[in-house]
């Protein structure tokens, strides 16, 4: 929100006015999901055929243990719970007449690809009917997802299907957050939190299913996790333990691919409802893809009657808080213009209650319009979608091996999750999607999402991989072996840490072993672990604790000027780290009051969850026996711990007023929401880089040159002082 980039509502709005309407063209009748086409289906086995239509015969509802007294008690606990409807829904999702064939199916093989359109029910319903069929022989269903939001929303989901409490029978487990119990049988869990407990228990004992679902996201966690189930599965029939059965799971993926990795697994088809949707492309190529969405959206809402909902595609919060209001301000203006709109923001960092209203029901009359990132493309389904809008964009994380570094940015989707994002329009009825792209343009798109093992700093996988006892890292069973430079790239970061030793193989020292013990990137890690040679353990939690949850500010633009200056005393001339640590500390001796988290425009929810985390991460070194001691006001001590981990992300400034990257030697600059963004230090850390028109710098401190030299004296070469 602080972005210059995208401010200023009321250009907007006059921009908007101005604007000619843009044209599509209609390209195909019909969206298919990809490479589960009719050819494939013939060699594959299919389970189930309900295309565009509901079940005829559904086997009559059976009265089973879920409506005993026992659930019914948990179900009102869990709050409007209404278990017969609840069940009646379950018995309507496409998945529903498989159950039998596909339970029966699972039980006999050892591992099992299941491809299926969003909404038919596998991420829900394939758990509880193992469960129910006593496929798990009474270990437990661990089903791994790449979204904390995804694994939370679902599991409160299963929770009331089955008529439990959450956390019983149905729990989740996500990073600093583990809502389970010794009953729990079904466990949703981010598939960075069971590659973590796998470095624990690298045969994960505790499980007889393990299911990877949206597999074809291919995140960095959970392409390593199918290295480390298969070889946990192989090692197990090894060892004659009990069998370890693997389900991986996806709305649409390369199945050859998976299933040549996976020892030639069946791929089991469970076929959706998925209705036609027509697609238009762009006529022109569109250079400001959130105009072109805003006016594409106002030209078919114009038009079109009421309760036919909008989805409109676009990369990240910023730009859609922005995207958001800039919809309520120009429909203010057009009142009488087609129906009543109700916007709704969805990413993965709002605040829960408002992600939920997504998924309320549109008042009769009026349209809902979703301004969403790509967790609407197949991780939660919404109800009421007729009208697509993909922008054709999506925020990746890109890698450069040269410097080392990740870095965020606004790249074009692949044609797959370009189909995804169409086949939002049709799981109801029929629909419509329009791109903000040409046909030309789409036909350049990459077939398929390159996965984020392929693009992403790997040290942090490295790292894990070690803590398993894999140190034959380059001969690692990955189902896309990263390339050589990147994995050295890791290694060296890894060892400029002095997370690892180089000489006869690579191995965790045992500063290494400590930083696998922490939840965090392996930079943050090790400034925790240097802050205890630095006395400053206390301070250095609350700052690592705030930058592991989203912005603890909260700045509403129509009372942006008052929130800044609200806020203006606890900013810190010596950058961000420490204005964090002022926001900790003020919000501490308050003791976490309401108000004053409202009347100082703090996010009262990150706060909460940065003391959790903070509580966690204390946790971890009372264990570790690291003495927890505050520095006082003492903050350089603080700045130089952090140089001590972030080295590497390093920006000096130049004659010209500019920062250079110490790393890669390009220039970036002060994102505008940070505390330094009016200075100029000679020096600065920084945690993240996004690039935008410029390459930003965010969460910054202000640094001394001689701190990153003793640092990493390999890393670095000191200038030779020029004459004069
Ligand atoms: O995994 P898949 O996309 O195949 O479907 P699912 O996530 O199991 O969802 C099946 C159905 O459950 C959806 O169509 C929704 O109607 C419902 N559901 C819901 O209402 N709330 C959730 N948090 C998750 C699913
Ligand atoms: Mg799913």
């Amino acid at each position: 929100l602080d972005h210059p980039e995208f401010k200023c509502s009321n250009g907007w709005l006059d921009h908007f006015k101005d604007r000619h309407n843009i044209t599509f063209k209609k390209i195909c009748g019909e969206a298919k999901s990809v490479d589960v086409n009719s050819e494939a289906m013939n060699d594959w086995w299919k389970i189930s055929h309900i295309k565009g239509k509901m079940p005829s015969e559904e086997p009559p509802f059976k009265k089973k243990k879920l409506s005993s007294q026992h659930s019914h008690s948990h179900a009102s606990q869990n709050g409007f719970v209404n278990t017969h409807k609840l069940q009646q829904e379950r018995r309507k999702l496409p998945i529903f007449p498989a159950k039998h064939k596909l339970t029966q199916q699972i039980r006999s093989l050892d591992t099992a690809i299941v491809i299926g359109e969003t909404g038919s029910g596998k991420t829900t319903q394939i758990p509880q009917f193992l469960h129910e069929a006593g496929v798990h022989r009474g270990s437990i269903i661990a089903v791994t997802q790449p979204r904390r939001v995804a694994a939370i929303t679902v599991s409160q989901r299963v929770a009331q299907e089955s008529g439990t409490l959450l956390g019983h029978l149905v729990g989740y487990s996500v990073r600093f957050e583990d809502v389970t119990s010794e009953s729990t049988k079904i466990k949703y869990m981010t598939d960075g939190m069971l590659l973590r407990e796998s470095t624990l228990d690298p045969l994960m004992k505790r499980y007889s299913i393990i299911v990877l679902d949206e597999a074809h996201e291919r995140t960095i966690h959970t392409d390593v996790l199918f290295g480390v189930v298969k070889k946990a599965q192989r090692d197990r029939k090894k060892k004659g333990l009990k069998p370890l059965k693997i389900i991986v799971m996806s709305a649409t993926m390369d199945v050859d691919h998976f299933s040549n990795y996976f020892n030639k697994a069946p791929v089991l088809y469970l076929e959706g409802r998925q209705y036609p949707v027509q697609v238009y492309y762009s006529t022109t190529s569109q250079s400001d893809y959130v105009m072109a969405a805003v006016v594409t959206l106002f030209q078919l809402h114009r038009d079109q009657p009421p309760n036919q909902d909008v989805l409109i595609f676009m990369t990240g919060q910023e730009e859609i808080e922005s995207t958001v209001r800039c919809i309520r301000d120009i429909s203010k203006d057009m009142v009488g213009e087609g129906p009543p709109l109700v916007v709704c923001p969805l990413y993965a960092a709002l605040p829960s209650h408002l992600q939920l209203k997504v998924f309320n029901k549109t008042p009769q009359g009026s349209r809902k319009v979703i301004v969403a990132t790509n967790i609407a493309e197949t991780s939660v389904t919404i109800h009421g979608i007729k009208f697509v809008i993909d922008t054709g964009v999506v925020k990746a994380k890109l890698y450069n091996p040269n410097s080392g570094l990740d870095l965020l940015k606004v790249v074009r989707i692949s044609k797959a999750q370009a189909l995804q994002r169409t086949g939002r329009a049709g799981r109801e009825s029929s629909g419509t999607c329009y791109r903000i792209y040409t046909e030309e343009e789409f036909d350049s798109f990459k077939k398929n999402t390159v996965p984020e093992i392929l693009r992403c700093n790997l040290s942090s996988v490295v790292l894990q991989l070690l803590a398993l006892g894999i140190s034959d890292i380059v001969n690692f069973d990955f189902m896309d072996k990263p390339s050589m430079e990147s994995l050295i790239g890791a290694v060296h970061q890894l060892h400029s840490l002095g997370a690892v030793t180089k000489e006869d193989c690579i191995k965790l020292t045992p500063l290494g072993k400590q930083m696998v013990s922490f939840p965090l990137d392996p930079r943050l890690s090790k400034t925790v672990l240097i802050a205890k040679d630095n006395h400053c353990l206390e301070e250095i939690l609350s700052i690592v604790s705030m930058l592991s949850v989203d912005s603890v500010m909260f700045t509403p633009q129509s009372k942006r000027e008052e929130a800044l200056e609200t806020r203006k005393k606890f900013i810190s001339s010596d950058g961000d780290h420490v204005t964090y640590l002022n926001i900790y500390r003020a919000y501490k001796s308050v003791r976490g009051n309401k108000e004053w988290c409202h009347e100082n425009f703090i996010n009262l929810r990150n706060m909460k969850l940065a003391l959790e985390v903070r509580k966690q991460l204390r946790g971890i070194c009372v264990k570790l026996e690291l003495p927890i001691e505050s520095c006082g006001q003492d903050t350089s001590v603080l700045r130089k711990c952090l140089a001590f981990g972030f080295f590497m992300n390093a920006a000096e400034l130049q004659k010209e007023g500019e920062f250079i990257s110490l790393s890669s030697r390009k220039p970036v600059s002060i994102h505008p929401s940070s505390s330094l963004f009016m200075c100029k230090p000679a020096y600065v850390i920084y945690n993240e880089l996004i690039q935008t028109t410029k390459c930003y710098m965010r969460d910054l401190s202000v640094v001394d040159p001689d701190w990153l030299y003793e640092a990493a004296p390999h890393y670095f070469r000191k200038k030779k002082p020029k004459p004069g």
